[in-house]
């Protein structure tokens, strides 16, 4: 499915950590880190994965020819302080909008605010970071957990399932180089992570064309405050916008939980 080779090569990575089956890639970094130091950008990459954590409780189940992974980052060495790094997830659906659009003819990729990745109003790509605790004297890791819908065709899931999800294969109808994909989403992560140290306007102009809850009304938790609005879109520091019974809210943390 991977061509390692390819990726060890790739120059994009400092080291790479393939397991052909794991629970949870987000948990063999964090393992990882504990016992060793990874040297970032560290990739933890999984032929399958069996008990994938999503956001909340959420869990993330995969069939096989899925997309799954981690990478390690070092988000300081990049010039990236913590106070961005809310928008690391920002950046990982971003390339992997991009990716997609590479890769798939004529596709417009969505994204739904904070980063979830949609494909034709299904959903195509999570996002899972997680800060573990620090390292006595090293910089601190984040790990960018995404899977990514590439080769597992739902074509027979239930229908709910195909009502809400969708992979690349099957709107190619024909399946995808798993390596080639990787290797193209961590080059548009790089990117986009360059843009965020600048704090240009490049990664704004990413989001805003591509922001799925734009005019939508939403429903916004936000540590048990519901947001009840008209979304306005994604402000420059990657808040939404959500024009609400109290005006306008820029809102930087929470769980959509309705979007019409
Ligand atoms: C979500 O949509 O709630 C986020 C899903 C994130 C899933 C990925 S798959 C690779 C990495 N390892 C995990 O256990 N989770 C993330």
């Amino acid at each position: 499915m991977f061509d390692l080779e390819r990726i060890r090569t790739s120059g994009l990575l400092r080291q790479l950590e393939f397991r052909e089956e794991i629970d949870s890639t987000n948990d063999l970094a964090i393992a990882l880190l504990k016992e060793s130091s990874l040297e970032t950008p560290a990739l933890v990459l999984a032929e399958r994965q069996t008990a994938g954590r999503g956001r909340g409780t959420n869990r993330w189940w995969a069939a096989g020819g899925a997309l799954t992974f981690s990478l390690v980052i070092a988000p300081d060495l990049s010039g990236i302080t913590s106070e961005r790094w809310p928008r690391i997830s920002h950046c990982a659906a971003l390339a992997v909008a991009e990716a997609i659009e590479e890769f798939v003819p004529g596709a417009e990729a969505q994204l739904k605010w904070p980063n979830d990745v949609y494909l034709g109003g299904r959903k195509v790509c999570g996002v899972l970071v997680e800060v573990p605790a620090a390292v006595k004297g090293e910089s601190p890791r984040v790990i960018v957990g995404i899977g990514v819908n590439v080769n597992n065709s739902l074509a027979d899931a239930p229908d709910d399932v195909r009502a809400r999800a969708i992979a690349l294969a099957d709107v190619l109808e024909r399946s995808i180089d798993m390596t080639a994909f990787l290797l193209a989403l961590i080059q548009r992560f790089h990117e986009a992570m360059t843009h965020l140290a600048a704090n240009d306007a490049t990664l704004f102009a990413g989001w805003s064309r591509r922001c799925l809850l734009s005019g939508r009304t939403v429903v916004i938790d936000i540590g048990g405050r519901m947001v009840r609005g008209r979304c306005r879109g994604v402000a420059e520091d990657g808040a939404l916008l959500v024009d609400g019974a109290s005006g306008l809210e820029r809102i930087l943390g929470g769980v959509v939980i309705e979007f019409a």
